[in-house]
């Protein structure tokens, strides 16, 4: 069978391998207005996706798409800023091919970051929340198609998507910094309309605590090739028609509650990330 996917990616690798300046240990994607945390990387160089031939380029205002590598403390990153969503009408194994790509650059961590709607009655709006576990079953799987064998197996376990002990590490740097760090379950939507309150209710009693458009496929693709995995949601807002019925929902709050949030968030990424050098 054609494995066109893992070629494109091997195309991707090949165009850009001479310009990878060091083996990063984590590959960090940056969420929806959370992009400003690429100002806190000592960087050392950049390369813009629109310069990968085949690579999928974000249309959403607030993605800026280019790679950033540089460290935080003494930790090699590699960091997107500006991912892209399935909503933007990629394929969906184009949506995790970045996060594949990062694996061929050596990256054994995929740190996972993005805006959410809280469905958890005990979270606000400001929040974090530690992703503990997700619901991927309304996005098509990115695995589906003839397995690239060289990444991963046919039939990945996904019991523990999210690393525990990275887990305990973004605990451990939340704690340092007094940061208060709910805990949940993602749950990914295609979106790109946000969710009526009905699919609020029913994400909720399916076991979700946040919900999004992003992120749990790149979890299982990572998965798939098995990188540690570990995540978080910014909650942004309250998921819909949780404030009730006069309660509406714009991409403009997203980013202006995100803005808000951006020093707790860069203090929280940072220092999990330098702890992630001895995890
Ligand atoms: N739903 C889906 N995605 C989101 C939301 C939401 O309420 N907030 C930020 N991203």
């Amino acid at each position: 069978m054609d494995d066109h996917v893992y070629q494109k990616l091997l195309k991707c690798y090949e165009a850009i391998e001479s310009r990878i300046p060091f083996t990063p240990k984590v590959a960090l994607v940056l969420g929806s207005g959370l992009g400003g945390f690429a100002d806190e990387i000592e960087e050392d160089s950049e390369i813009l996706y629109r310069d990968i031939p085949g690579f999928p380029v974000s249309t959403v205002p607030g993605h800026e798409g280019k790679f950033i590598f540089g460290h935080v403390g003494s930790v090699p990153v590699v960091c997107m800023k500006g991912r892209v969503h399935y909503y933007e009408g990629y394929d969906i194994t184009d949506v995790v091919l970045p996060a594949r790509l990062m694996h061929l650059m050596g990256a054994e961590i995929l740190f996972l970051t993005n805006a959410a709607g809280g469905i958890n009655r005990n979270f606000t709006a400001g929040d974090f929340m530690l992703i503990r576990d997700q619901i991927s079953s309304f996005v098509p799987s990115p695995l589906i198609g003839p397995n690239p064998d060289a990444l991963g197996e046919r039939f990945p376990d996904m019991s523990r998507i999210y690393d525990p002990v990275l887990c305990d590490v973004i605990r451990q740097a939340a704690a340092g910094l007094d940061i208060t760090l709910q805990e949940g379950v993602y749950l990914q939507f295609t979106g790109p309309a946000y969710e009526s309150p009905a699919e609020v209710r029913m994400a909720g009693i399916l076991g979700a605590d946040a919900v999004g458009m992003s992120t749990a496929v790149e979890a299982v693709a990572a998965r798939h090739m098995n990188m540690r995995v570990c995540g978080i949601s910014f909650i942004s807002n309250a998921a819909a028609g949780l404030l009730g019925p006069d309660q509406t929902l714009s991409h403009e709050e997203v980013k202006a509650r995100a803005d808000e949030a951006a020093p707790y968030f860069n203090a929280l990424v940072r220092e999990s990330i330098k702890r992630m050098g001895e995890a």
